[in-house]
């Protein structure tokens, strides 16, 4: 019954052609909307859906990418690792790592609709009750904090029960949970034992940083727990699965355009005391430039890397820096591209003695593993890589300030699984991610083409505390598996992190090695009302222009100590109310 009135509504709004998704520019006719959202990513298309909720608003949605529907490796939840370098990533690369003695940094970026949550890993963590509570002090808006968002994140989240059904109580705290919303959150079906038996044992034995936690998204994020992720139903829910239905593309006020570039923001001839309003987004489709108008906001939602990139070619950030690149300044924004913030990721490999199957070195599993998923959403290829995750914390007396928000808070992350890769023996992988780092970096550009790659400087490991949260890691993944429960399967640790033992000997390994965990942010951070500094005020509006929001990660402050998704769905939520109250009264 469900499914034949999914079908009809379907087959009525094709027929009629209501659904204004616009595969390129020369299809779209409309000029002027009340709202262009920039990037049809993460955060643009939680604005996107949630104004177009209000009929009377015309929204235009721009996307350089193409449609998410029908690609294959964003909808198989463990397919993920295979988009990195397809048509759907931006393949920037970081520029020459000083700690790394030079190395890049391969720096992906997702390219279509639902941005980088169509491409990322799904690990769904909401950050700490610090983390947040830190974006109010640093702003001084209490809206930012934990209590003030906590609605945000229910009003995302639709949690669902593994598609196996199997029982999870004591897997996940109930009652902190939405189950209504929209991104479909759940926790892995078919558990990969003995090696999360062992995992979870382990954590029961040693205690300490390593102690269960029941939940991490109640805003505490220490020891051991099982992860959740954006797997819900079985396929991947990304924002354009979740917030970008065939049902909501079928409102008549919201306009889709793909596979088209915003190459810069132009500004209207009026100005008021809030400085000049820029409305006017300059795009490039079909090898053609074309203007759109917003006449109530633009919003830039092309994320960490995409947004201040526009705003520099649009003449908008530090006006030196872009005289010297042939630009001409527009609006005196130093703070832009600045702070740039990232979590650093190591990797290390242990042989493992068991007799787990390993769906990736046989295909005639993957096959079945495929058939099963195709038909009901269940088995291996419907969950993340992982079903736990950890979070610890440097000893107490560090020779530098907590470089955490506070103590529920980790300093570094690990992700526990069996290697998927074809190898000769079975391996178990440790997913290290260093979540409280006090490095900063830079964005910049060095030259006035809107189509060059900007120059992405996350200057990794520029800090003692950074490295030393490394070390830490590395030691205590050695001790997690020197527990009595992984004995007779975990046989030995591989090189090139094998050996390295005193703090040189880490150091070489943690230069030569690490990657990065995708979270770039901080590059249009939030700050109060009138700072000297910074780029969006809390209300994410650009400092010194009229008519101009920035809603993705960059506006972060700091980034929160997990992985991003969530709280980036959180800002989204608040922005497009924050939106709806200024224009709706
Ligand atoms: C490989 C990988 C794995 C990850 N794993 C996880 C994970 O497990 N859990 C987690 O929480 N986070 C993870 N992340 C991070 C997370 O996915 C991102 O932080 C988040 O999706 C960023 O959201 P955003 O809205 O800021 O930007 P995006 O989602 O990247 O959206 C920006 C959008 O703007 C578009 N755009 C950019 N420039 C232009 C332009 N000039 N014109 C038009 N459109 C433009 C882009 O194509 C994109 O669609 C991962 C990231 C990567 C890359
Ligand atoms: C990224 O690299 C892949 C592989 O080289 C390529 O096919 C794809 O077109 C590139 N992406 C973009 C957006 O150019
Ligand atoms: C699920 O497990 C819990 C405890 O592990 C148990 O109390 C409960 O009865 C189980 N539920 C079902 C439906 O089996
Ligand atoms: C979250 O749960 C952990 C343990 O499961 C508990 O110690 C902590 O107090 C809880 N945090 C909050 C903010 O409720
Ligand atoms: C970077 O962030 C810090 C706060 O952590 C702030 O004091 C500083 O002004 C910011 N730098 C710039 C250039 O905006
Ligand atoms: C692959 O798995 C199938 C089914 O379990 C098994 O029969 C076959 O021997 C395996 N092939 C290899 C090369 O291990
Ligand atoms: C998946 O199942 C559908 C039918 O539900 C079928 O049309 C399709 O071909 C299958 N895909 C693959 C790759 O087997
Ligand atoms: C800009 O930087 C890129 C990458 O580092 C480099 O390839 C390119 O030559 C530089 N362009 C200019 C004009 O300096
Ligand atoms: C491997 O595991 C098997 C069964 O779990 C055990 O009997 C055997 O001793 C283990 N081998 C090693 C080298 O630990
Ligand atoms: C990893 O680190 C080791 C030093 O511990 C180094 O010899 C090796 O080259 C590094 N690997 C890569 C891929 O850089």
């Amino acid at each position: 019954m469900p499914t034949f009135t999914g079908l009809l509504i379907l087959s009525i709004f094709v027929t009629s052609g209501l659904c204004a998704v616009y595969q390129q520019l020369s299809d779209l006719k409309q000029d002027r909307f009340d709202f262009v959202v920039v990037g049809g990513g993460t955060a643009g298309a939680v604005v996107a859906s949630r104004l177009s909720e209000v009929e009377k608003f015309q929204v235009l949605v721009i996307e350089a990418g193409p449609s998410n529907e029908g690609v294959l490796n964003s909808q198989v939840p463990l397919l993920a690792f295979d988009i990195q370098h397809t048509p759907y990533d931006w393949n920037f690369t970081t520029t020459p790592q000083k700690f790394a003695n030079g190395r890049t940094v391969s720096y992906s970026r997702g390219f279509m609709l639902g941005g980088t949550s169509s491409t990322d890993l799904m690990v769904f963590t909401r950050g700490t009750t610090d983390d947040y509570d830190r974006w109010a002090r640093v702003t001084g808006d209490p809206g930012w904090s934990w209590d003030q968002m906590f609605p945000y994140f229910i009003k995302n989240e639709r949690f669902m029960p593994p598609t196996d059904g199997r029982n999870i109580t004591g897997e996940y705290d109930p009652t902190i949970h939405g189950y209504d919303g929209m991104t479909r959150v759940s926790l892995v079906n078919e558990v990969q034992n003995p090696f999360e038996s062992n995992v979870f044992a382990a954590a029961d034995e040693l205690g300490g940083n390593f102690q269960f936690n029941l939940d991490m998204n109640n805003g505490t994020l220490l020891g051991t727990a099982w992860v959740q992720g954006t797997n819900g139903g079985g396929e991947r829910s990304s924002s354009a699965t979740a917030y970008l239905t065939r049902q909501i593309l079928g409102r008549k006020n919201l306009h889709v355009l793909l596979n088209t570039r915003t190459t810069r923001i132009q500004r209207s001839k009026t100005s008021s005391s809030d400085g000049p309003e820029f409305d006017k987004v300059e795009v490039v489709g079909n090898g053609w430039p074309r203007l759109f108008r917003a006449t109530k906001e633009v919003i830039l939602s092309a994320g960490s890397i995409g947004s201040p990139h526009i705003l520099f070619h649009s003449g908008i950030g530090d006006a030196q820096e872009l005289e010297s690149v042939g630009i001409k300044p527009r609006v005196n924004l130093p703070s832009l591209g600045k702070n740039l913030t990232d979590h650093p990721f190591l990797l290390m490999v242990f042989e493992a003695n068991t007799t787990e199957p390993n769906i990736f070195a046989n295909s005639t599993l993957l096959a079945e593993a495929f058939e099963e998923w195709n038909s009901s959403r269940t088995g291996p290829l419907a969950n993340i890589p992982s079903a736990n995750i950890i979070y610890g914390r440097l000893p107490t007396n560090l020779p530098f300030d907590d470089p955490s928000p506070g103590p529920n808070t980790g300093h570094w992350e690990l992700v526990l699984s069996l290697n998927r890769r074809p190898t000769a023996t079975p391996q178990v992988i440790a997913a290290i991610s260093i979540v409280s780092p006090t490095s900063r970096g830079t964005l910049t550009i060095n030259s006035s083409d809107p189509f060059d790659s900007p120059l992405i400087d996350p200057t990794f490991f520029a800090t003692p505390g950074d490295i030393a949260i490394a070390r830490d890691a590395v030691r205590n993944v050695r001790k997690f598996f020197a527990a009595k429960s992984w004995e007779g399967y975990i046989t030995s640790e591989t090189p090139p992190s094998a050996g390295a033992d005193s703090d040189d000997e880490l150091d070489a390994f943690i230069s030569g090695n690490f990657t990065t965990t995708w979270h770039p942010g901080c590059t249009a951070m939030m700050s109060p009302k009138g700072a000297d500094y910074g780029v969006v005020d809390p209300d994410l509006k650009v400092k010194g222009i009229r008519g101009l929001r920035i809603v993705d990660a960059s506006v972060m402050p700091f980034l929160i100590s997990g992985h991003l998704l969530a709280g980036i769905y959180a800002i989204g939520e608040r922005a497009a109310d924050m939106i709806k109250q200024d224009w709706m009264s």
